[in-house]
Order: structure tokens, then sequence, then C-alpha cells
């Protein structure tokens, strides 16, 4: 909840729809630090597949996650997740952490936990935290909120030429139909279809919506 002079926007959506990289811009342009919610459910992913637990074990999983050593930090402006004091990079997008994520992030006890962690930013900085649930349930009274779209075709166009096996369609299944907060358009998001645009245009679109959302800016 956002009760200090700090504020958030919220950056949701499917997939490979380019909400990171227009997180990223907005808070570059803006001055503020970009959280990948989204990591932080993959850090855990990782971490419970080193151990050996099946993801689908979600017994084992919510015993496991006290002995996660997961911490949440900044570096310049993007937040990073550390896993036993290492920082995780490459090891996030790996095609066995892509296949497994969504089962995990099913899990209330994770989401619990990681939406604590999302919201303790908020305490030190203003941010934009991108993510599927961060305008419905991390922050749901911003006033700050879009909802980027993109269609299914440009998303898995998008992941193959990252050159990642990331089944994009099977893994927005999974995120909108889970009992606990699904991936839906939070109750004043604007929705954004990247579709079509180029980095500039869109992260113009998105700006024009925070304008309109009331958000002030020094063009
Ligand atoms: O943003 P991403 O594709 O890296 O996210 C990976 C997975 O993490 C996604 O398939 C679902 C989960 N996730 C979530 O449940 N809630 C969030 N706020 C962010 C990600």
């Amino acid at each position: 909840m956002q009760t200090h002079s700090h504020f958030a926007i919220a950056i949701d959506g499917p997939a490979a729809s380019g909400k990171s990289t227009i997180a990223k811009c907005l808070a570059r342009e803006l001055g503020l630090v970009m959280v990948n919610s989204g990591a932080m459910y993959r850090a855990v992913t990782w971490k419970i597949l080193q151990m050996g637990i099946d993801p689908q074990d979600a017994t084992a999983i919510v015993a496991a996650l006290p002995l996660l050593q997961l911490s949440c930090g900044v570096s310049g402006n993007y937040s990073t997740v550390s896993l036993d004091g290492k920082v995780l990079d490459e090891e996030l997008r790996e095609t066995i952490v892509n296949q497994s994520v969504s089962i995990i992030a099913a899990i209330p006890a994770v989401r619990n936990m990681l939406v604590q962690l999302q919201r303790d930013y908020l305490n030190h900085t203003s941010l934009v935290m991108e993510g599927r649930d961060i305008g419905s349930i991390v922050f749901p009274d911003t006033p700050y909120k879009i909802y980027v779209d993109a269609s299914e075709e440009v998303r898995a166009a998008r992941r193959s030429a990252e050159g990642v096996t990331d089944s994009v369609a099977a893994r927005d299944k999974a995120d909108s139909n889970r009992n606990n907060s699904p991936l839906i358009v939070a109750e004043g998001a604007v929705v954004l279809d990247n579709s079509d645009h180029t980095v500039a245009s869109a992260v113009a679109a998105a700006l024009d919506i925070l304008r309109s959302q009331g958000l002030a800016m020094h063009d």
C-alpha cells in the first residue's frame, strides 16, 4: 500500500509483450528504479530445481521457502535478485526455468513471500515495476497502471529472436487461469497494444498514458 511519498508505476502484461523494455525505458526517462518481479519468481524456481524438488510438489516447495537465502536489491537503476549471496542473471532465462516458473508462481505461499519483497521496494524508492499482478495485487492503489499487450505471433517471434525456447502461449494460459492473482487488466489500467510499435513509439505512448493518469512530468 502507498502510505508515503514514493510512488509506483505498474506495468503488467503477458510474456514477451515488451513490458520489460518499456518499463526499463520509462524508468530511465523518469529517473526511477525498474523492478522486474518476474525475476523473483524465476529465482525461486531456479533454486527449487537446483534443490532437486519436483516443481509439482507444492508441499515440498512451501517447506523449502524458509530455507531460501533470497534477497532483492538495486544495481544502478535496476532491481537485482540474489540467492545465497550471488546475483542471478543468465540462469533465470534457462529453458527449464521457463517450463516450471508458472507452476511455482501459482503457489500462494510463494506469491505471499514475493509480494512482500516487492512492496518493500517502495519503502526505499519510487519505481516502475513490471509483472502480472502489480496493478491488481501488489500496488492496487497506484493511479499509474499500464497493461502492455501484443499479439501471440509477435510475442512468439520476439522470444525466438532472443534465441530462447519459451512457450509463451502455455505460460500465459497458466498465468491467466490460476486462482491466485491471475494476469488480468487491473482496475484503472490502460491497455497499450504493443504489436506494431517501435520501442520509441511504445515508450511515447506509455508516457502519454501516465500523463493522462496524472503523473507530473518535466517535459
Ligand atoms: O515476466 P516473466 O516472463 O519473466 O515472468 C516469469 C513468470 O513469473 C511468469 O510466467 C509468471 C510469473 N510472474 C507472476 O506470476 N507474477 C508476476 N508479478 C511476475 C511474474
